[in-house]
C-alpha cells in the first residue's frame, strides 16, 4: 500500500510529527505551503478569524495533484481557534480522494482536546464528500501558539498514534 502524509505546520510541531510518521511508515511527505505569511499579532488574529470562518488559503503549487497513486493519505493539521486550518481546507477543496483511505491527525495546545470530535467530524465529512473514507482520527497535544513543544514531547505524543493503529 502506498502511503503519503499531507501536512500543514506553522510552528514546526505538526511538521516534526509528520516526519516521525514518515520514517515509521516509509511514507512520502507532502507539505502544504501558503502563499501569504502569518506574522505577528495581526497574523495570529487573521489566522484565528479565517479558521473560525472555515476559510481556505492560497497554497503554493498544486499539492492536491501529488496524491495521485497513493492508496492511503494521512492528513495532519494544527488546530486554530477550535477548527482546522485554512491550508488543510484549501487542500480538501481540490483533492480527489476517490477510493483512498484517510487518517486525520490534529495537534493543538489544549491537553484536554476539548471539542475535537466536532473538528474531526467536520474534516471526516469533507473527506467523504471528496470520495475518501476516514479510518481513524487522532488528537495530539502540540505546543502553546508560536512555540515548539520539543522532540521528546512530540515523540511521546506520536507513540499514541503508534499504539492505537496498525501502521
Ligand atoms: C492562530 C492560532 C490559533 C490557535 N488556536 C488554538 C485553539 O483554538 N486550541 C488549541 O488547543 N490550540 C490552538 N493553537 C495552538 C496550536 O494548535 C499548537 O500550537 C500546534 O501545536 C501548532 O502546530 P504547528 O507547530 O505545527 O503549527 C492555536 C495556534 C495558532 C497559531
Amino acid at each position: 500500500m502506498k502511503r503519503c502524509i499531507v501536512y500543514f505546520s506553522k510552528d514546526g510541531n505538526t511538521e516534526y510529527t509528520a516526519k516521525l510518521l514518515a520514517s515509521e511508515i516509509s511514507g512520502d511527505l507532502i507539505k502544504l505551503t501558503e502563499k501569504t505569511k502569518r506574522d505577528g499579532v495581526i497574523g495570529f488574529l487573521k489566522s484565528g478569524f479565517q479558521a473560525v470562518s472555515k476559510a481556505s488559503s492560497e497554497l503554493a503549487g498544486e499539492p492536491w495533484n501529488l496524491i495521485e497513486g497513493y492508496d492511503f493519505v494521512f492528513l495532519m493539521t494544527p488546530i486554530w481557534a477550535g477548527n482546522g486550518t485554512p491550508a488543510i481546507n484549501a487542500f480538501l477543496d481540490k483533492a480527489d480522494l476517490k477510493g483512498k483511505s484517510v487518517s486525520i491527525i490534529t495537534l493543538q495546545s489544549d491537553v484536554s482536546h476539548k471539542g475535537i470530535e466536532k473538528v474531526h467530524d467536520y474534516l471526516m465529512k469533507r473527506v467523504e464528500s471528496k470520495g475518501g473514507m476516514t479510518t481513524e482520527c487522532f488528537a495530539l497535544t502540540g505546543s502553546t501558539p508560536g512555540k515548539f513543544a520539543g522532540e521528546d514531547h512530540l515523540k511521546n505524543e506520536f507513540k499514541r498514534v503508534l499504539m492505537s493503529s496498525d501502521l
